[in-house]
């Protein structure tokens, strides 16, 4: 299955202080930037490369950049807006792709709302960003749309990841990649991840 559990000491560490109920709105928000920094260098790790050719200060050398298109950052609204300035950070040239999902009441179903998706899907890389991978309603709702709109390539970054969501996403698309600082051990009767970090949203958003 290709999930990326990302077990580097720093990220480990700041997912420990995530994890405190008393750690304040701003600390929140700084550490879901820092490890979607992190999460972002490992999914982008194998990215294709290729030569070209420089002016260097003695003359002409070889040296590489990545190959194609430039990638998309995806966040899923309103959460994985939490995670945007962490991906940027390391690839500022990415072009941003907002999706927001919410759930159908009647039929409990993740319905997208908006859709601003950028041009040319067939050519980039898609990084997902959302920072809870639950059920997975909502990644399974952004992936259809990616992929409808000719998106081939799909990473998924996600801080915390429950089993379901990762079996769910692995049993439609088995072709996406995802990548966590951590597989938690469930969901709980309310659909929060146990132990996870309560409500992301409100956490980052200090709306609770
Ligand atoms: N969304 C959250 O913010 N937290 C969870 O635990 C699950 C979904």
């Amino acid at each position: 299955m290709p999930v990326h559990e990302i077990s580097h000491p720093l990220i480990r560490h700041k997912l420990g202080l995530m994890r405190r109920a008393d750690l304040s709105t701003k600390n929140f928000r700084e550490m879901a930037q820092e490890v979607a920094s992190l999460l972002t260098y490992e999914a982008t790790k194998d990215l294709p490369m290729e030569p070209y050719t420089i002016q260097g200060w003695c003359g002409e050398l070889a040296a590489e950049k990545i190959a194609g298109k430039k990638i998309t950052v995806v966040p899923i609204l309103r959460a994985g807006i939490g995670m945007l300035d962490g991906v940027l950070n390391l690839i500022p040239g990415a072009r941003v792709s907002a999706v927001g999902i919410a759930r159908n009441e009647k039929t409990l179903q993740a319905q997208p709302y908006l859709e601003k998706l950028v041009g040319q899907l067939d050519q980039r890389l898609a990084l997902i960003i959302d920072p809870m991978l639950a059920t997975g309603g909502s990644m399974l709702a952004t992936i259809d749309m990616l992929k409808k709109a000719g998106c081939r390539s799909v990473r998924a970054l996600v801080l915390v990841a429950a089993p379901q969501g990762i079996e769910a996403v692995f049993a439609r698309y088995p072709d996406v990649h995802i990548y966590t600082a951590s597989i938690d051990s469930h969901l709980n009767e309310n659909g929060y991840i146990i132990p996870g970090l309560g409500d992301a949203g409100d956490r980052l958003f200090g709306t609770r």
